[in-house]
């Protein structure tokens, strides 16, 4: 798309603030050490970064508590700081996405604070204060993230808050007009020091039924393997049409300042639901995340069928976008082993839409097991084997103490096997896990066919096969899921072409003609 906008055609980098770069010796990574290592992005040749949250934070969830929207935790530290990081990323034609976590503070925020202080203080309304039911029990039997009820009981005022998180993290109340302009106004703080969009937090539990109905059970769920909050079909405490309203008027207020600012969603909601976000005529989310690939069974036949199923349930002009990773998911090359990681990574960065990678899975960083008497995380006490700590931990960038991330010690450990995986030991590489990153971003830049137009393949057995068409195209992309080798019959693009960009690429270069043949994990990408 000649006219695609920077998001559309660019690749999205989350970082993980604490564990990217340590410029200060404490062990926990700051903003200081994002822009030491910027240029670590722009050589990668990614477009835009999205940093979690850096904002003041008792850091209970580690930042997604938040006690003050507009300014920046002295852990990563001053607002001037992330003034100096926004101003050089975009020296260097990089975009920086904040994360904005709307659905609820940090009980230490001093909007939470007021509410909890009496019944008639002036905030009580800001957050959800509910009386118990006659049988002293909560007001609803909504349950929350870690299969709970929903509601958390406050001895001081005699009545129940909701929260669907942590007890520190209480649900706003976003049917109050107050906190809507309240909360607008912290977008629009950041809109004018330059930030250029957000990713909105845990966005579809925004707002609840005003009339607290009962959720009904959920006859689908599976003991021991769901989620324990999933018994319960939560059809009257999560996606609610006010808070599709609501998205519609958080785009409104980042239009404000121009068309060039993009709204980025975490719905976790089904694929038919989820695209609703979009809005009618696109006046809603611009990427509400498509995360089926974080759990989609690795088997080419159900990814193709998924791809072409996603497509068609977008809305006119919608954008697709993907997602491998991210700080609560286990990381995709332990989920698919390195040489799957490797495939992952070229469908990923091929398929139409906007990629959203992971920081250090350019780098085939896998899972740290961090034992249970040292999880940080405080999912990994709530709901055991489901701590997030082993997908967070710290960018190795060279073999050096400290992994070159920090002077000090690490607030979570390195890993050996990560350690190994560090990015001096990569970079010169083009074999390596970095260096098939770099030249797949590579491509997508000097290829604008791979930015455009998408038609399927049919293939058979473990491979996947898609063209990419436009400007300069087709491109194939020929992605073989499975250990064994793979034939692919159709013999594109027409004519034949050259292995631009293989997952093994001892073949970058080879001549392709009217038949391919993959060896087993082996992706390419031919134009
Ligand atoms: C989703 C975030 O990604 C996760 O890390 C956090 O714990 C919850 N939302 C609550 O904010």
């Amino acid at each position: 798309m000649a006219d695609a906008t920077w998001w559309q055609r660019g690749v999205i980098y989350q970082i993980y603030p604490r564990s990217f770069m340590d410029a200060d010796g404490d062990g926990v990574g700051d903003l200081p050490g994002i822009l030491a290592r910027l240029d670590h992005l722009t050589w990668l040749g990614v477009d835009a970064v999205w940093l979690s949250p850096v904002h003041p934070s008792p850091m209970d969830d580690f930042g997604y508590d938040v006690s003050d929207y507009t300014d920046v935790d002295p852990v990563f530290g001053t607002l001037a700081d992330l003034d100096a990081l926004v101003a050089a990323a975009h020296r260097r034609g990089l975009r920086v996405l904040l994360d904005w976590v709307p659905n609820h503070t940090s009980d230490r925020h001093p909007w939470f604070q007021a509410s909890r202080a009496s019944r008639d203080d002036p905030r009580r309304d800001w957050y959800i204060w509910r009386d118990p039911r006659p049988d002293s029990g909560p007001p609803s039997n909504w349950l929350r993230y870690i299969g709970d009820s929903a509601w958390c009981w406050d001895e001081r005022t005699g009545q129940f808050y909701y929260r669907v998180f942590l007890d520190s993290q209480p649900d706003l109340n976003w049917r109050n007009p107050q906190v809507q302009e309240a909360m607008f106004d912290t977008l629009r703080f950041w809109l004018a020091r330059g930030v250029d969009g957000f990713r909105i937090d845990a966005l579809i539990v925004l707002v609840e039924d005003d009339r607290l109905r009962d959720n009904p059970p959920n006859p689908g769920y599976r003991p021991g393997q769901d989620l324990p909050y999933l018994r319960e079909l939560s059809i009257w405490n999560v996606d609610r049409p006010e808070t599709r309203e609501l998205a519609a008027r958080m785009r409104k207020v980042v239009d404000e300042f121009g068309d060039d600012r993009v709204l980025l969603a975490e719905l976790g909601l089904p694929l038919e639901t989820a695209v609703a976000y979009y809005g009618p005529d696109g006046s809603g989310i611009q990427v509400p995340f498509n995360f089926e690939l974080l759990t989609a069974a690795w088997e080419a036949r159900g990814i193709a069928a998924y791809v072409d199923r996603y497509l068609a349930a977008l809305p006119a002009g919608a954008w697709p976008n993907w997602v491998l990773g991210n700080h609560d998911t286990p990381r995709v090359a332990s989920r698919l082993g390195p040489a799957q990681a490797r495939v992952a990574a070229m469908l990923l960065l091929t398929l139409p839409g906007t990629p959203i990678l992971y920081q250090g899975e350019e780098l085939g960083l896998v899972d740290v097991p961090i034992p249970a008497e040292q999880a940080l995380d405080p999912l990994a006490r709530l709901l055991p084997g489901r701590g997030r700590d082993p997908e967070r931990t710290p960018m190795p960038w060279d073999a050096g103490p400290g992994a070159g991330f920090t002077t000090g010690r690490p607030w979570l450990p390195v890993g050996e096997d990560n350690l190994a995986r560090n990015v001096a030991a990569q970079r010169d590489d083009p074999a390596s896990m970095l260096g098939l990153h770099r030249r797949l971003l590579g491509l997508r830049r000097a290829a604008p066919a791979l930015t455009g137009g998408y038609e399927p393949l049919e293939a058979d057995g473990d491979v996947l096969a898609y063209l990419r068409t436009g400007p300069g195209g087709p491109y194939l992309v020929a992605l073989n899921l499975g250990p064994g080798p793979a034939h692919l019959a159709v013999p594109t693009p027409p004519g034949g072409g050259r292995v631009l960009v293989s997952t093994r690429p001892d073949r970058d270069g080879e001549e392709v003609g009217a038949s391919l043949e993959l060896r087993g994990d082996e992706g390419v990408v031919v134009g």
